[in-house]
C-alpha cells in the first residue's frame, strides 16, 4: 500500500477537542484558544485520519526517510508527519530535531536491582532538551497563523528552545524565567539566542500565571505545553522510541513530572500508536517528582487511598510554595495535569516522588553509565529504584527511562554534588549532602612521582 502525503484538504478535517467527556466542544485547527472557551479544560488535537493507514507501510515509509536528505524527512519529528496536524507543504521551523538516541544502561540497571534498563536520551537535542520535539510543531503553527510575537513561562529549558526556535524562524520571543532561579547556562543559551529576557520575582507559577493573562492578548502566542500544537509534536517521540524497540514496547516507561506536558504527550502518543496497529501494547507510564514539588504525587496517593476508602475521589491541590535543586521542575500547579492523569491511569501507571538525596545519586549513577543528564532527568532512575523496592517493577521487566536534559543544563550541581556541597544553600529537604557517589577533584604538585602516586591509586 501506498501512502500518500498528509493533504491540505486532509488536514483540515482536524480539530482541537475539549479534553472534558462532558463536554467535548471543538476549535478549529486555526483558532488561537489555549483551552476550552466553554468549560476551561485542555485541549487534544483530533486528527481525524481518513486513510486507512497501513502499519507496515508506515513503518517502511519513515525508515525510508532516514536515506533523504531533506530536513523535513530527517528531522526526528517530521519525519513522523503522518501523526501530525499539519499538511506536506507546512512551512516547517526545524533545527533537525529528535533523533536521540537510546543506551544501554548496565551500572544504572544494577543501581536499581534491574536486569537491563534503557535510557532515551532527549538531552541529546539542538537546544538540550525534549522541548525542541514539541517547539519545532509549536513555531511552525505560529508561522502558519502568522504570529509576530512567541512568549512563554520557563524553568530555563522551554525558553532555550522557544528562543531557538523563534530565531531560526525570524520571530520575536519574550521568555519569562523566576528570578534567579534558572541555571546560567540556559540563561545563556536563550540570552544569545536573542530572545527578550524577562526575570519575574517570584517561582515559576507566578511566571506561568502571568503568562496566562499575557496571552488574552491576540497579536501573542503562548507555546508552553498547555499549547496543544506543543504536544503533538512531543508525541513523536512515541514512535520514535517505539522504532528504535523494533515496536516492541518496555514494560514500563519513567518520565520525570514537572509541568507534566511531556507525559501527557506520551500517553497520547502512545494511544494513538496503538490505535494505528503500530504497537500491541502500552507501557506503564510511571511519573516521577522531586519530594518539594510533587502535586501529582500527592494527587496520586489521595486517590489511590479514596478508591480503596470509597470516598469521592480527591481533586488536585497545587504545592504553594514548591521547592527543589532539580529547578526544572520545581513547579507547584502544573498546567497539563489532567491529561498526564489520563496518561497514568490510561496505562495502568502510577505516580511517586523521590528525595534530593535519591535524585542527586542517580544522576552520579547515570554520569557512570558514560550518559549524564540534569537533575530533573534523573528523578527517573531514582524513581524506578524505588519502584523495583517496592515490588511494582520486577527486575526481568523491560523498562525505558526518559533523560529530557543535557548534563551541561546544569552544571553548577553537577560539582557541588562531587565536592559535598550541594545542600549547603539550604534548598534541599537537608542540608547535607552525603554524596555518596563524590567524585573529588585532587590537587596534585606538577611533578611525575606526585602524579604517579595518585595515579597508582586509581581502581576501576
Ligand atoms: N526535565 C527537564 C529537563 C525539564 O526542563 C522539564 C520541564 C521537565 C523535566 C518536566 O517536564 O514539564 O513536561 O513535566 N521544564 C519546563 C521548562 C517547565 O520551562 O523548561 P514537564
Amino acid at each position: 500500500m501506498t501512502i500518500s502525503e498528509p493533504s491540505r484538504e486532509s488536514v483540515s478535517q482536524a480539530k482541537q477537542r475539549c479534553i472534558e467527556p462532558k463536554c467535548g466542544a471543538s476549535y478549529g485547527l486555526n483558532e488561537r484558544v489555549y483551552v476550552c472557551k466553554s468549560c476551561g479544560s485542555l485541549l487534544d488535537l483530533e486528527l481525524n485520519v481518513e486513510q486507512a493507514f497501513d502499519a507496515n507501510s508506515l513503518r517502511s515509509l519513515w525508515r525510508e526517510r532516514l536515506q533523504s536528505l531533506e530536513l523535513r524527512d530527517r528531522s526526528g519529528v517530521w519525519r513522523y508527519r503522518e501523526l501530525l496536524p499539519f499538511a506536506n507543504d507546512a512551512p516547517i521551523v526545524s533545527l533537525n530535531e529528535g533523533n536521540t538516541p537510546l543506551y544501554d544502561a548496565p551500572r544504572c540497571a544494577d543501581y536499581c536491582a534491574l536486569d537491563s534498563l534503557l535510557l532515551k536520551h532527549q538531552g541529546c537535542n539542538p537546544t538540550g532538551s525534549f522541548k525542541d520535539t514539541g517547539m519545532t510543531t509549536a513555531v511552525t503553527q505560529a508561522r502558519i497563523l502568522g504570529v509576530r510575537l512567541l512568549v512563554c513561562a520557563s524553568t530555563g529549558n522551554t525558553s532555550a528552545s522557544l528562543a531557538a526556535y523563534a530565531a531560526r524562524a525570524g520571530l520575536l520571543c519574550a521568555i519569562m524565567v523566576p528570578e534567579g532561579q534558572v541555571s546560567h547556562a540556559k540563561l545563556a543559551q536563550s540570552l544569545d539566542y536573542g530572545a527578550k529576557v524577562l526575570e519575574i520575582e517570584g517561582n515559576f507559577d507566578a511566571c506561568m500565571r502571568a503568562m496566562r493573562e499575557l496571552a488574552e492578548d491576540e497579536s501573542i502566542y503562548l507555546v508552553n505545553s498547555i499549547n496543544p500544537f506543543r504536544i503533538e509534536g512531543q508525541k513523536t517521540v512515541a514512535a520514535e522510541l517505539a522504532e528504535q524497540l523494533n515496536w516492541q514496547m518496555p514494560d514500563h516507561l519513567v518520565v520525570p513530572g514537572g509541568n507534566l506536558g511531556n507525559s501527557s504527550a506520551f500517553g497520547k502518543g502512545l494511544w494513538e500508536l496503538r490505535e494505528l496497529g503500530l504497537i500491541d501494547r502500552l507501557p506503564q507510564i510511571s511519573v516521577i517528582q522531586a519530594e518539594g514539588a510533587a502535586p501529582f504525587a500527592h494527587l496520586f496517593a489521595r486517590r489511590a487511598s479514596a478508591a480503596l476508602e470509597e470516598n469521592a475521589a480527591a481533586d488536585f491541590v497545587a504545592t504553594e510554595h514548591p521547592t527543589t535543586l532539580a529547578s526544572a521542575i520545581k513547579i507547584g500547579a502544573p498546567v497539563s495535569w489532567q491529561k498526564a492523569w489520563r496518561a497514568v491511569r490510561q496505562s495502568g501507571g502510577c505516580v511517586l516522588s523521590v528525595t534530593e538525596q535519591q535524585i542527586a545519586d542517580a544522576k552520579a549513577i547515570i554520569g557512570s553509565d558514560g550518559v549524564g543528564c540534569e537533575p530533573a532527568s534523573a528523578t527517573t532512575v531514582a524513581g524506578i529504584k524505588k519502584l523495583v523496592a517496592e515490588g511494582k517493577i520486577r527486575s526481568g521487566q523491560t523498562v525505558v527511562a526518559i533523560l529530557t536534559g543535557h548534563i551541561l543544563k546544569d552544571p553548577d550541581y553537577v560539582t557541588k554534588y562531587h565536592l559535598g556541597k550541594l545542600f549547603e544553600d539550604g534548598e534541599g529537604e537537608e542540608r547535607r549532602n552525603n554524596g555518596s557517589f563524590a567524585n573529588h577533584p585532587v590537587r596534585v604538585k606538577a611533578d611525575r612521582q606526585s602524579i604517579m602516586k595518585v595515579l597508582d591509586q586509581l581502581k576501576y
